[in-house]
């Protein structure tokens, strides 16, 4: 049986990683910026983390959701202390698309309600639920209807009144859209997404995935607009590469049995790593690290020639060029072995660990500079 073949490969082969370093099967070292789309967020290999999926899984890798598991209320306590919602609840599953289809349904049973507001170039996953207020009708299917969900331009306060009524279940958005280009949600728009919100009794999600997790400089990109949302969904970093996800739930949302479920979410071994991620967030004061990482880059990136625009925050970096990306894509990775991601046609993304140091940053900015000096 071959694979289907439904992804683009680039002819590497990574064997091993450590850090912010990944090897290819010939020895070849890499600098990763990308994370594998924002996955790794403590690094590589952590030995600390490495050591707590090794001694849960020889102590009890899986059971289901029908049994007591101390370490989800153990990961429930530290994710709710360091992201500043203890308050919460949570409910954990295995990806982001999955986290966002639970906060769309979570939402409908609320207030019994169908309709969504979405955005011009949003990403939210793949499954029905998700795909359908993804603004990216080339990946629905005709089976994901998409007729309850209005797409309305991104940032627009006038648009959202205007489409605010008691007909609306919730609107979801990004705190910054990473798919859609590293465009970063303002201040005054979340406030007032909040504010119509409660106004007309619509459900606030805020799709963490890519934005969250600590990636910013706060644990959630929207805390810089001091709001708090009525669902947070997380994955990605989460588990840095092992699958989780989480649905963080305000008190005000009543859990009944069997209203959501899942086999999978919330197993030992991953609510182990999660854990560990963590613990070791905050042993490291990674957030804190990607604050400074980030604005260090942000600056740098200011001085070199041959970039049109700058947009993110923390370790979530847009750089915009007037030519297509791929090229200086394809030889930050083939000539300077650097993964880096991109968005769109013009936009390169950054989201490198959060444990990424100076010497990192310096190697990539070098790197940059040379590739622009070639293809400027
Ligand atoms: C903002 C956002 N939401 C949801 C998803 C879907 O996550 P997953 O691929 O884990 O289903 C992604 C993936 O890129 C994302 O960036």
């Amino acid at each position: 049986m071959q694979p289907f073949n439904v992804y683009p490969l680039y002819d590497i082969e990574p064997v091993k990683a450590q850090g912010s370093y990944l090897w290819d099967k010939n020895g070849d070292r890499y600098l990763d910026l990308y994370g594998g789309h924002a996955v790794i967020s403590v690094g590589h290999t952590h030995p600390y983390y490495v050591e707590a999926l090794t001694r849960q899984l020889s102590q009890i890798g899986f059971y289901s959701n029908s049994v007591q598991i101390p370490i989800q209320k153990e990961l429930g306590q530290k994710l709710g202390e360091l992201s500043g919602y203890p308050d919460y609840s949570l409910f954990l599953v295995n990806s982001g698309a999955e986290a966002n289809e639970n906060a769309l349904k979570l939402a409908s049973f609320y207030n019994g309600r169908k309709k969504v507001i979405a955005f011009k170039n949003s990403f939210h996953g793949r499954t029905a639920g998700a795909v359908a207020v993804t603004d990216n009708p080339a990946i629905a299917a005709p089976i994901n209807d998409r007729s309850h969900v209005t797409f309305i331009p991104f940032n627009d306060i006038e648009a959202l009144k205007a489409e605010m009524s008691e007909e609306i279940c919730a609107v979801i958005v990004e705190g910054i859209q990473g798919v859609g280009g590293i465009q970063v949600t303002s201040t005054e728009f979340l406030q007032e997404a909040r504010r119509l919100c409660d106004q007309f009794g619509s459900v606030l999600i805020l799709d963490s995935v890519q934005c969250g997790y600590g990636r910013t400089g706060k644990f959630f990109s929207h805390q810089f607009a001091g709001i708090d949302p009525d669902v947070i969904t997380t994955a990605k970093g989460m588990g840095n590469g092992f699958p989780i996800g989480g649905v963080l739930i305000s008190p005000k949302f009543q859990a009944k049995f069997g209203m959501l479920g899942t086999t999978f979410g919330g197993n030992h071994l991953a609510c182990a790593a999660a854990v560990a991620v963590l613990d070791i967030m905050k042993n490291e004061s990674l957030i804190a690290n990607a604050e400074k990482q980030g604005a260090y880059l942000m600056e740098q990136l200011k001085g070199i020639n041959g970039i049109k625009e700058l947009r993110g925050r923390g370790l979530m970096i847009g750089i915009e060029f007037e030519q297509p990306v791929d090229k200086i894509r394809d030889s930050l990775l083939f000539e300077h072995k650097i993964f880096c991601g991109y968005a769109g046609k013009h936009t390169l993304r950054l989201l490198p660990s959060l444990a990424i140091g100076q010497a990192e940053s310096d190697q990539f900015l070098e790197a940059l500079e040379q590739v622009l000096a070639v293809s400027v």
